[in-house]
This record gives C-alpha cells, structure tokens and sequence, in this order.
C-alpha cells in the first residue's frame, strides 16, 4: 500500500489512550472517517495496555496510521503474552468483550498478526479519495 504513513510509541499506562486518540485527531483532522479512526484506535490501545505484556511496568505500544489513495490502515503493535485477541461470543458482553466487536463493526476489515512475543491488530478502513486529498491540501 503506497501513500503516507506513519507511527510512534505510547507508554502502557491508561493515560496513553488519550494520547493514542489525539495522535489519530492531529493526523486526520478534516476526515470524514477521523470518529472511526480514534474509536478503533482507543480500543485497540486500551486492549493493548489490559490484554498484553504492553500493560506492564516499562510496557509500550506503538500505534500506525497509514493512509493510502482510497484507505487508512490502523494499527497497535503491543508487546504480546498468552491471551489472543477475538472477538468474545454472544453473552459475554456484561463481562466487556464489547471493543473488538466495535472495531470489527467500525471497519471494512481487520485482523491480528503475530504471536505472544507482540501481536498488531490492525482495521483497515475505506475513504473516498476526494476525501483524502481535500485533508492533505488543509494542511
Ligand atoms: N491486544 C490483545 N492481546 C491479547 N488479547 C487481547 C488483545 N485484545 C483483546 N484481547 C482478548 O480479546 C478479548 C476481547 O477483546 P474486547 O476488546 O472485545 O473486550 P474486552 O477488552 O475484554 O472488554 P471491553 O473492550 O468491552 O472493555 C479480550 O477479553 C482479550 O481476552
Ligand atoms: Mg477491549
């Protein structure tokens, strides 16, 4: 995917989230898509601090927003452990499981790679062109 990208690290206390979300304003301000992106972004990083190794003492996360000619790729790469990230089955919700269900409804597609040693979920997110290059030019 060609385009613009790119990323930086937040450190893996609650904290960060704001910090993650503000990134992903700053980048997309004028987006039509900016309200999905901060979502999935403030999801994934909050599950990035709870669910990985990312949320131990000294634990970061890096966050990437890529855009391309007609898609913006997010992604938080987090420090991995023993839990997967999955979308939990009905009749979980009062026990959470509420955030991967909300990416996956946010964006076009989405996924995990890698393994315990640091996983990437990753949305990716459909926008029109026009969309795109009208932000780029505000800038
Ligand atoms: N980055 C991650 N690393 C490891 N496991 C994860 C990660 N993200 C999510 N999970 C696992 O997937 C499950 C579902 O995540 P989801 O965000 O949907 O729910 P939750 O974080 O448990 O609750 P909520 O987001 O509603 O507060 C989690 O309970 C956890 O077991
Ligand atoms: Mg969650």
């Amino acid at each position: 995917m060609s385009g613009w990208r790119l990323s930086r690290h937040f450190l893996g206390s609650t904290a960060s989230v704001r910090e993650a979300r503000r990134f992903v304003t700053a980048f997309l301000n004028g987006w039509p898509i900016v309200e999905a992106a901060e979502l999935i972004v403030s999801e994934l990083a909050t599950n990035a601090i709870r669910h990985s190794a990312s949320g131990r003492f000294g634990g970061r996360f890096l966050v990437t927003i890529h855009v391309g000619r007609d898609r913006l790729w997010l992604a938080v790469l987090d420090e991995g452990g023993p839990r997967t990230p999955e979308v939990l089955p009905d009749g979980q919700e009062d026990e959470g499981g509420r955030g991967l269900l909300l990416v996956s409804t946010l964006a076009d597609s989405w996924g995990v790679d890698g393994d315990e040693q640091g996983r990437t979920v990753w949305a990716l997110l459909s926008t029109e062109p026009a969309a795109a290059m009208q932000a780029a030019s505000c800038r």
